[in-house]
């Protein structure tokens, strides 16, 4: 890889390894984000994403191999690295007493931003918040709570963000609220890798996907990309097309279960 694509590349992973009291999470993932683009981690539950996602951020330490994220090391320059991204979790770090404008303005001056109010302001309206942001963030939908969550981690403007199952246990209408806000963060210059075990989420957002399963990266491509490696056998005798949970079944065998095209 020349010099010129690594500086492309906002995440980039090689190797890594991580176990938890003998049980081998992690056995050797190798993974490279573009900067700018929106990557979605899929694997079933327990396939280790929220574990690389900690490794990525610097919560966790790997066993072995090496990651790169901003160009930083997360083994030597984590604070370099914690600097220019943020996670948000599947759980909420939401201040329920405090409105929606109270949370980001303590957010903003937890970090120091130089006018906290402005700031606030200005996520509000880019989530769609400014009408509820003076009411408590205790009375908001789930989808305004997760929306509020990712606007609290974009404080700072954060050049790379992990969203860690942005969507699970939300309503429908409420996903599709966080997948507008995922799409506008990378179309103003975000770099997103998210996780899910959602296929219709990885299809909906993500430039390419990841296929996490027993510990490796077993697939990563666009879309596009991973139907095709059914194609040859689906052709000849099937007119449509495999969806991403076909393929995602014929990877990693039928073990997986599905349910509303949750793993
Ligand atoms: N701190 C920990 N201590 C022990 N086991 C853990 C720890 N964190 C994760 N695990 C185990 O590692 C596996 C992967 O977990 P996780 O990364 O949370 O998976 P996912 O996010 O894909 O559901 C699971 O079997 C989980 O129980
Ligand atoms: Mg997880």
């Amino acid at each position: 890889m020349s010099a010129e694509q690594r500086a492309d590349l906002a995440i980039s992973a090689r190797g890594i390894e991580k176990s938890f009291k003998g049980l081998h999470v992690l056995r050797g993932v190798d993974l490279d984000v573009r900067a700018g683009s929106i990557v979605a981690l899929l694997g079933s539950n327990g396939a280790g994403k929220t574990t690389l996602v900690r490794i990525l951020s610097t919560l966790t330490a790997a066993d072995a191999g090496t990651a790169m994220v901003n160009g930083f090391d997360v083994a030597s320059e984590g604070r370099a690295v914690r600097s220019s991204i943020s996670l948000t979790g599947q759980y909420a770090a939401i201040d329920e007493r405090l409105s929606g404008r109270e949370n980001l303005v303590l957010v903003a001056r937890l970090r120091h931003v130089p006018d906290p109010r402005a700031t606030a302001d200005d996520l509000l309206r880019r989530f769609a918040l400014s009408e509820a942001g003076g009411r408590k963030a205790g009375e908001y939908s789930g989808g305004m709570r997760r929306r509020l969550d990712i606007a609290m981690s974009l404080v700072g403007d954060p050049a790379v963000v992990f969203l860690d199952e942005p969507t699970t246990g939300l309503d429908p209408q409420s996903r599709g609220e966080v997948w507008e806000t995922v799409r506008r963060l990378a179309d103003g210059g975000t770099t997103v890798l998210l996780t899910t075990q959602y296929l219709d989420e990885a299809e909906q957002l993500a430039e390419r996907i990841a296929v996490l399963h027993e510990g490796t990266i077993i697939q990563y491509g666009t879309l596009a990309e991973l139907k095709r490696l059914l194609l040859p056998t689906e052709v000849e005798y099937v007119e449509k097309q495999p969806s991403l949970e076909d393929v995602f079944l014929a990877l990693v065998g039928s073990g997986a279960t599905t349910r509303g095209g949750s793993l």
